[in-house]
């Protein structure tokens, strides 16, 4: 049979690339992958799940510290039933049959999203799969699903709210600093970079407020086939961006002309 991919060897080597302390990706492109293959758009979910395994082992060989995938978002319920359901089933067997290699790599799992919204077995599944990956030391892993980036910041606007109507907090006191401290997971740093493969040019309510600073990075390259090489691509071009913060860089500033 012919094999998927020719055999890459796998150097994580990273003289000249950077690579981001927090990453997000966002797995797209599995409905198209199954579409080209003549396949039903479950057997690209499924090849979807397989190639995340893929993005964790070599994002934890890197040296990424949080990895952020968008997996299943606020607006996906709008889906036919038929493609919602078999998404939770695959959600469920994802941490059932990974797990244990996400143990051998050291990989801790977390979820972010409105998990308190989700049936009971699904929000057990994410708290039995947080509770006995926490000592986990290499990476985290962090689940968006049920997310929306609108979504996080009502939530933090309500959390805020209601410190006020207890008195604990002034509205003067809501600063950019206490809504980043009331989303889901205050813990975890903006991310540096965002992939999205698959060619969109947009963030689909992914990280709305972490990512104001992002740089992006796109791919053609539908989810399942997206693989080592392009992720030391997209780690080799986010090493030449320049990030300025809306400030200057040394070279363009009039001082340096002076020099
Ligand atoms: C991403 O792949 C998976 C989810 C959104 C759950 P898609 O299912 O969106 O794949 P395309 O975009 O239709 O190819
Ligand atoms: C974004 O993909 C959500 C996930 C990958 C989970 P979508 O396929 O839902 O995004 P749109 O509809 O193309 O914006
Ligand atoms: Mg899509």
């Amino acid at each position: 049979m012919a094999s998927r991919s020719k055999k890459t060897i796998k150097t994580y080597d990273t003289a000249g690339l950077k690579v981001p302390v927090s990453l997000g990706v966002i797995m797209d492109g599995n409905g198209r992958w199954a579409k080209k293959r003549l396949l039903p758009r479950s057997a690209g979910h499924r090849a979807g799940a397989e190639n995340l395994k893929e993005l964790c082992r070599n994002c934890g060989n890197y040296g990424v510290k949080y990895l952020t995938v968008y997996a299943f978002s606020t607006e996906n319920w709008s889906r036919p039933e038929n493609e919602v359901s078999q998404l939770m089933k695959l959600f469920v067997e994802f941490f059932e049959k990974y797990d244990p290699e996400l143990e051998q790599e050291g990989i801790r799992v977390r979820f972010t999203g409105d998990i308190a919204s989700l049936p009971e077995d699904l929000q057990r599944v994410c708290r039995e799969g947080e509770e006995r990956s926490k000592h986990r030391p290499k990476m985290q892993l962090i689940v968006a699903f049920n997310y929306g980036g609108r979504r996080e910041l009502v939530y933090a606007a309500r959390r805020l709210a209601e410190q006020v109507r207890k008195g604990e907090i002034d509205p003067s006191d809501i600063t950019e600093e206490s809504i980043s401290s009331n989303l889901y997971l205050p813990d975890v740093p903006d991310p540096e970079l965002i992939i999205r493969p698959s060619g969109e040019m947009r963030l689909s309510n992914f990280l709305l407020w972490e990512s104001a600073y992002s740089e992006l990075w796109v791919s053609d390259t539908l989810w399942p086939d997206f693989g080592y090489e392009e992720l030391t691509q997209a780690f080799r071009d986010y090493a030449g961006r320049d990030r300025r913060f809306g400030g200057l860089s040394a070279k363009d500033s009039d001082e340096g002309d002076k020099k």
